[in-house]
Formats: C-alpha cells, sequence, structure tokens
C-alpha cells in the first residue's frame, strides 16, 4: 500500500494475518476503508466479516499485521488505551439485541452513562435525538419487545451513534428483514453515512443492498480481500466472486420473493410505521 492510499483511508489492515480453532481466517490481508464512505464487507458464511470488525474493534488481536483506526494501530494499544479508542467507533453486531429488561430510552442511553460525565437532562436531550434520526421519535418509554423487528434495529442503531463515533461498524443489519424493512435500514444507513459523515463499514449477504448503498465493497475469500467499487466487482472474473455472487443472485432474489408474498408482518409493519424517508425529510426541515 502506498503512503498516499493509506493516508485516504480512515481504517487499514495492512499484513494481518490470524488463525482461529486451527484455521487460518486471514493470511497476509489488506485493505482501506475510506474516510466517510460506506464500505461493505461481503463474502460467504465463514468468510470472516464478523471477524473483521471484531479485529478493528480491537476486541480481536492478530497474530500479526497492523490495524490502523483513525491513525492509531490498534494493535499496539493497551487495554486502557483501546477502551478509549472505542469511544470513536460505534458498534452494532449481528444479533445486537436491545437488552430486553430496559425501555428503548435506557438502551440507547447506556453508552452515554457509561463512557460521558453528562447529568440526566443531557442524556435525555442525546437520546431523543438520536431515536428521531433513526424515525422513532418518542419511543423511549417502550420495551423492546413491544417493538417490530424493523423498529428495534433501527432503536440498535441509535443506540450505536449516541455516542458521537466518527466511525460506525455494523454486522449484517439486515438479517431476519423482510424487504421492506431491507430498504429501510439501507436508506438509515445512507442518511447517517451522510448527515454525519460517518466513515462506514457494514457487513451483508445482502446483494442488492451492498450494491445500492455502498461507494466501496470488500470482498473476502480465502483469507484475503479483493476491494473496489461495486461496478468493479460486479465485472471482476476473480472465481471467488463469481462464484459468490452467482450464489447470491438465485438464492437472494428468491428468499426476497417468498418474504414479500408470505410475510404478513412485513406488510403490517409497513402499514404502520412511517417511510423512515419521509421521517428524515421532515425531521430537516
Ligand atoms: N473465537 C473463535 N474460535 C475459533 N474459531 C472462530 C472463532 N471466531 C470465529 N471463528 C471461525 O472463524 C471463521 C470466520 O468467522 P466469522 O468472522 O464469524 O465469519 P462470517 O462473519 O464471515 O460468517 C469461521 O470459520 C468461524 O468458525
Ligand atoms: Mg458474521
Amino acid at each position: 500500500m502506498s503512503g498516499s492510499e493509506a493516508q485516504e483511508f480512515r481504517v487499514a489492515l495492512d499484513g494481518v494475518n490470524l488463525t482461529l480453532g486451527g484455521r487460518q481466517i486471514f493470511r497476509d490481508l489488506s485493505c482501506g476503508f475510506p474516510r466517510g464512505q460506506i464500505s461493505v464487507i461481503m463474502g460467504g458464511s465463514g468468510a470472516g466479516k464478523s471477524t473483521m470488525l471484531r479485529l478493528i474493534g480491537g476486541l480481536q488481536r492478530p497474530d500479526s499485521g497492523s490495524i490502523r483506526v483513525a491513525g492509531e494501530d490498534v494493535t499496539k494499544l493497551s487495554e486502557t488505551q483501546l477502551f478509549r479508542a472505542r469511544d470513536r467507533i460505534g458498534m452494532l453486531f449481528q444479533g445486537g439485541a436491545l437488552l430486553d429488561s430496559m425501555t428503548v430510552f435506557d438502551n440507547v442511553a447506556l453508552p452515554l452513562r457509561e463512557h460521558s460525565q453528562l447529568g440526566e437532562t443531557d442524556i435525555a436531550e442525546e437520546v431523543e435525538r438520536r431515536l428521531v434520526a433513526v424515525g422513532l421519535p418518542d419511543t423511549g418509554k417502550l420495551y423492546p419487545r413491544e417493538l417490530s423487528g424493523g423498529m428495534a434495529r433501527r432503536a440498535a442503531l441509535a443506540r450505536a451513534i449516541v455516542t458521537d463515533p466518527e466511525i460506525l461498524m455494523v454486522d449484517e443489519p439486515f438479517s431476519g428483514l423482510d424487504p421492506i424493512n431491507v430498504r429501510r435500514i439501507e436508506a438509515l444507513l445512507v442518511d447517517l453515512n451522510r448527515r454525519l459523515h460517518l466513515t462506514t463499514l457494514v457487513t451483508s449477504h445482502h446483494l442488492a443492498s451492498s450494491l445500492r448503498m455502498a461507494h466501496r465493497i470488500v470482498f473476502l475469500a480465502q483469507g484475503q480481500a479483493l476491494a473496489g467499487p461495486p461496478d468493479e466487482l460486479l465485472q471482476s472474473a476473480d472465481e471467488g466472486v463469481v462464484r459468490f455472487l452467482a450464489a447470491e443472485e438465485s438464492d437472494g432474489a428468491w428468499a426476497d420473493a417468498a418474504v414479500e408474498e408470505s410475510d404478513p408482518e412485513g406488510l403490517h409493519g409497513a402499514a404502520t410505521e412511517p417511510p423512515v424517508d419521509a421521517k428524515l425529510a421532515a425531521e430537516r426541515s
């Protein structure tokens, strides 16, 4: 990687090796994530997408190689330094569910109570601001069980951005959602990226959404990364990419159509929840 190229990346992995449970997950892997853009990390199941986010968040250390996040090599930081460095990163893990015993408000407030010195009045203001940003105003008093799947995902996103991170990492944001909510979460991620200038890293199996929302796609296969703009990836002759895209096209199209036909909850959600786009537009005006 050249020096000037490294400069554009807000997150960059260089020569990363990682073996887990006797299996080499990453093999001299290098790739970068441009500042302020949406990068989608793709690849088959077990390719290492979630592991890559854990490495960047400093939750997992590589066997060798460097991982620069906002100018710091997280592989060289102590636990205390890592705790501070994570303030810059909002993370939403797959199934990173809200805590059932707490209201939506308390769930979103949690990172502020743990990581900031803010008083309750300021916390209330910050929480409501983020709930508005994800299209869920006035839902603070509800409990997670009272939310639809799409709403719960948005509340979890509100929690991930409540500390004003510079980098947002979201693991499989579309999993388990019907096509309407996939579109909503996608629109929300695009909107948050634009408005908050977040460097956004998303892992996804969902090909259509990934192609629509990504400025850049990082494709993982055989322990290495292949990165570029979506149209470049689509034209790629790389065997791993071609095989993955072919499988996704048939599976993905079928799965979406099947849910659209038969999922009454998805349709119900569409009728009762205002579209995120409209809400966000209203908020801006
Ligand atoms: N803590 C661990 N110990 C052993 N193997 C692990 C561990 N975490 C992940 N793996 C393995 O690493 C590989 C990559 O996992 P993961 O990053 O979850 O893949 P993906 O998110 O792309 O589906 C998988 O083969 C998984 O079984
Ligand atoms: Mg995963």
